[in-house]
């Protein structure tokens, strides 16, 4: 069995955000597959990636990013609002941040992203610029950011979000300025700037197929009969929950056949806030059906969530009542949909029962020398098929007899298994053993560990 810091410390997470249910707990503590995603991916050819902020690599957090993912996706960081606040000053401190930490934890990154209209500098979005100018500025920008880590990127998502919903061109300063041809011409300037990277065009809401999914592979068809450097199609997979298009596979599977990569840049899949089982359980089914869709085909071949903790997601502040759309918790601990990548990915490992199995002693009758006591085990959204309890006295109690469990006594502790016709503690029941002991000067209830 194999145990990353990664799972320890979400597993410690985990449990001090239960530390009020202390005593005789037999909890379902989550934690993290044996396997880290990174690993499962990889036996299935799959880079299995997150995007990243970089000022929060450290901890709890960087021990997750650096022990599960096996690539990297700054959220911001790269992009031309970021690197380039005012024109001709630039601030690569997060992103080189970022690939440093990937190198440091043989991790690819996905460069995201060079030629978007969002989040970009306000020199640029206010200036007025002539075509040539506009055509300049890009190429310099592609020059400047993709020569700067060239060798350090697997993959660029070049240009995002360049449709409509109906497949026409979203109307962009790029496309009003420069004609549909700035994408081609970004992505030629891109693969000089490094040859080795690949290069990607990137959307939302073309994970099925439709008309803007349609547009995507009209232009990618294309852009390669005209030569124009297209390694791969990113599928942003921004998801609602229970939704996954039920042409996911189909879709990845027209975009390989074209010759070209498959990778889900940016899978969330957003719920409705508080999240309750039903919906967590929901989630976890659809994260496992994308990773299967992207499994079944052989050139889908990197999976990365945007984000992988609650606490590090852009959707409750973007969609106000929606959330908890990632695989950790904002706590750090795996939900339900961290499994469903897992299991999809092969992994074996099955969460464990999110509820509670306690065991709660007390004294019933009591005379001058002795008493009977009794320890009933409960269990809620969880379930024992066999059990032991333990304690230990403190005021010389000596146990004489019991029923219901076999108890043993070796000076002060006591350890009591479950008979051969009570191992079984259903979700919801309970089952209780009594037993008579000695005792003299004073009779305190002990601690009792269920385990
Ligand atoms: O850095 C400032 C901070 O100084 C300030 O205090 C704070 C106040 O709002 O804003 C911070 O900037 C925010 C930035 O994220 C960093 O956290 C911006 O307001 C916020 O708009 C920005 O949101 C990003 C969003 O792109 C912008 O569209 C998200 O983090 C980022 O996850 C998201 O990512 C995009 C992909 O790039 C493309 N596909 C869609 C995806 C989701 O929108």
């Amino acid at each position: 069995m194999r145990s990353s810091s990664s799972s320890i410390r979400a597993r410690l997470a985990a449990l001090l955000a239960g530390a009020a249910t202390v005593g005789a707990l037999l909890s379902g503590v989550a934690h993290a597959a044996d396997t880290p995603l990174r690993e499962l991916g990889a036996a299935k050819g799959k880079v299995v990636g997150t995007a990243v902020t970089g000022s929060k690599l450290t901890g709890t957090y960087g021990d997750i990013a650096g022990a599960q993912f096996g690539s990297l996706t700054p959220g911001n960081a790269m992009k031309w609002g970021s690197v380039e606040p005012t024109q001709g000053s630039f601030n690569w401190a997060e992103a080189d941040q970022i690939v440093a930490f990937a190198q440091a934890h043989n991790q690819q990154v996905r460069g995201h992203t060079l030629v978007w209209h969002s989040q970009n500098p306000g020199w640029l979005t206010n200036g007025t610029w002539t075509s040539a100018q506009l055509n300049t500025l890009l190429q310099n920008h592609i020059n400047t950011e993709v020569g700067r880590y060239q060798g350090k990127i697997a993959a660029w998502d070049v240009v995002n979000e360049p449709f409509n919903e109906d497949g026409t061109y979203r109307s962009t300063l790029w496309y009003n300025g420069l004609g549909a041809d700035y994408i081609a011409n970004a992505l030629t300037w891109a693969r000089a700037a490094d040859p080795a990277a690949k290069l990607y065009v990137n959307d939302y809401n073309v994970e099925g197929v439709n008309a803007k999914s349609t547009a995507l592979y009209n232009l990618v068809k294309s852009l390669k009969e005209r030569g124009v450097p297209i390694d791969g199609v990113g599928l942003q997979a921004h998801l609602i929950l229970g939704q996954v298009p039920s042409t996911f596979q189909q879709n990845i599977q027209r975009f390989a056949d074209l010759g070209v990569d498959v990778a889900i840049t940016e899978l969330d899949i957003r719920m409705t806030l508080p999240s309750d089982s039903a919906e967590l359980a929901q989630q976890k089914a659809d994260y496992k059906a994308v990773t299967a869709a992207c499994v079944a085909v052989a050139r889908c071949v990197n999976l990365t969530v945007w984000g992988f903790t609650d606490s590090d997601s852009w959707v409750e502040s973007t969609f106000p009542g929606q959330g908890a759309a990632t695989p950790y918790d904002a706590n750090y601990a795996p939900k339900p949909a961290y499994y469903g990548i897992a299991e999809a990915l092969g992994g074996t490992t099955t969460p464990p029962p999110t509820g509670v199995c306690t065991a709660a002693y007390s004294v019933g009758s009591q005379w001058n020398t002795g008493f009977t006591g009794n320890v009933t085990i409960s269990c809620s959204g969880a379930a024992l098929s066999s059990w032991k309890v333990t304690w230990t006295y403190g005021a010389g109690q000596q146990i004489t007899q019991a029923w219901n469990a076999g108890c043993t006594q070796s000076g002060a502790a006591v350890t009591c298994v479950n008979a051969s016709y009570n191992g079984s503690v259903p979700d919801g029941g309970s089952v209780s053993f009594g037993f008579n002991a000695n005792w003299s000067g004073s009779n305190p209830v002990p601690t009792v560990t269920l385990g």
